[in-house]
């Protein structure tokens, strides 16, 4: 078996970007903060460019297309207002137009422009100025001082940062958004520098117990979080960075750091093709619709989340086992949602248990079912009134439309109303589906991490 200090060599020649490719990224970098510091000046703004993110801390991915550029404004009522509302950014998009430069904007908390400049993708996004100690006035205004907090102290640990990335990435947890609810980059290079390097982390990972993990590199300690994972923001103790990461994200770290250190393998950096592996297959049912265009990613998860959660809450109370639920934007054409139940089809007879015999509500139960012709009982069984009576659902596909039905509408919901639903019993009957979905169906079917392999033997 090889050793893991082997592996992580390996693994290192993934991720060290050539010096082409840093010389490459370095000077488109150079070139869009000074175009852009040109513009901010001809439009009268005191805006200040700056480089931030993987690229100014060097811990980016080779292959990597992503430039963040911030724009940081002074901390008065006209700035805050004009960042706020988009009408800064609105300015700089037209500047930018009349260059011939294409941009898309984006909208988080507030608008921001990305653009395709060099075979890069720019995120421009305007912040409020923050020194140490200030409240944030937007979400963004923390990454000037991430930067500068991370200059001296990253130093030399690049690599390390660059190896637990793409580890995250592998196994499927890099990531804050809602999509993965994993672990930002930011949250990467500070775990990097918390325990002093990829393997340390690792060590450590494989120790987490969730919601006893609390890292705070400062000495005041931060405020009380509940969350799975705390790291404190040695910049703003009122922030958890890791906030974002579920609990299933942090367990799927805590238990690849303890295979991996256990049985060192390049599966966790590699990109590993899905192994369709079942032979036997749990019914699943498969309900799809349009990718609803032009809708902020984080909205469409997070629809998609809270579907998934009342589909499983109806599923169970009609009676079914729902094994797994998984959730798909393939190629951003479909929203899918997936669920196993150990069977799809219920018998069409229910038990229903009713109060104890010596309670008021005793009454209740006999005045509803005496009558019923259809309903064997009540009797007496352990004290209570029980009945047999026929079930109102008998088939997952009724359950899970009930479930649909159920959450608050969404441009998400209509989509899967207007879409389809399919039962797919074997791995033959994947075929039935659009072929965009057919991957996800194999990966979901399959119920192993593509990361899981056997040990090699000797
Ligand atoms: N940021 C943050 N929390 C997040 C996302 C972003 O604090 N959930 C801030 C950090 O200051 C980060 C910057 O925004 O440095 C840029 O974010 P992003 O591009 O998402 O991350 P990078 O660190 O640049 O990592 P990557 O290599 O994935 O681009
Ligand atoms: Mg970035």
């Amino acid at each position: 078996m090889a050793r893991v200090e082997d592996v992580v060599e390996e693994a290192l020649r993934l991720v060290k970007p050539s010096q082409e490719e840093v010389n490459a990224v370095n000077e488109v970098a150079k070139a869009i903060t000074e175009m852009l510091s040109g513009e901010v000046r001809s439009l009268g703004l005191e805006g200040e460019v700056t480089l931030q993110g993987s690229v100014a801390h060097n811990t980016w991915l080779p292959g990597d297309r992503d430039i963040d550029v911030f724009i940081i404004l002074p901390r008065n009522e006209r700035y805050i207002g004009m960042v706020k509302s988009g009408e800064l950014i609105r300015e700089l998009a037209n500047a930018l137009s009349r260059r011939g430069i294409n941009w898309v904007m984006n909208y988080a908390q507030h608008p921001y422009l990305t653009l395709a400049y060099n075979g890069f993708n720019v995120d421009v996004v305007p912040c409020i100025r923050m020194s140490m100690g200030e409240k944030p006035i937007t979400a963004a205004d923390r990454s000037p001082l991430h930067t500068l907090y991370l200059r001296d102290r990253l130093r030399g640990l690049e690599d390390d940062v660059r190896l637990l990335k793409l580890m995250m990435k592998r196994i499927g947890v890099y990531g804050a958004e809602v999509k993965v609810q994993g672990f930002s980059g930011y949250l990467a290079e500070l775990l990097t520098i918390a325990y002093g390097g990829f393997l340390n982390v690792v060590k450590a990972a494989s120790g987490w117990v969730p919601f006893r993990v609390r890292i705070s590199l400062t000495a005041h300690g931060g405020v009380r979080f509940n969350a799975p994972l705390v790291v404190i923001d040695p910049i703003d103790p009122n922030r958890n960075v890791a906030a974002a990461v579920s609990l299933d994200s942090m367990a799927t770290f805590i238990a690849a750091s303890r295979r991996l250190l256990k049985y060192p393998s390049m599966v966790f950096f590699r990109d590993v093709a899905p192994v369709p592996r079942p032979s036997v297959t749990a019914p699943t049912l498969v309900i799809y619709g349009d990718y609803p265009r032009g809708y902020v990613e984080d909205i469409v998860w997070g629809q998609l989340r809270s579907i998934a959660s009342s589909i499983w809450n109806i599923v169970k109370r009609d009676g079914f086992k729902p094994v797994d639920i998984g959730l798909y934007t393939p190629q951003d054409r479909y929203v899918v949602i997936m669920i196993t139940v150990e069977e799809a089809e219920l018998p069409p007879l229910e038990e229903h248990v009713g109060p104890p015999v010596w309670t008021e509500e005793s009454d209740v139960f006999i005045s509803k079912y005496i009558d019923s012709g259809d309903v064997i009982g009540p009797f007496i069984r352990g004290g209570r009134w029980v009945v047999i009576r026929a079930r109102r659902v008998r088939s997952i596909k009724d359950s899970v439309l009930r479930g649909l039905k159920a959450v608050g509408s969404g441009v998400v919901r209509d989509s899967l109303l207007r879409g389809e639903v399919k039962l797919i019993s074997s791995v033959a009957q994947v075929s039935e589906l659009p072929p965009e979905i057919r991957d996800s169906a194999l990966v979901f079917m399959s119920k192993r991490p593509s990361w899981l392999t056997k040990p090699e033997p000797g």
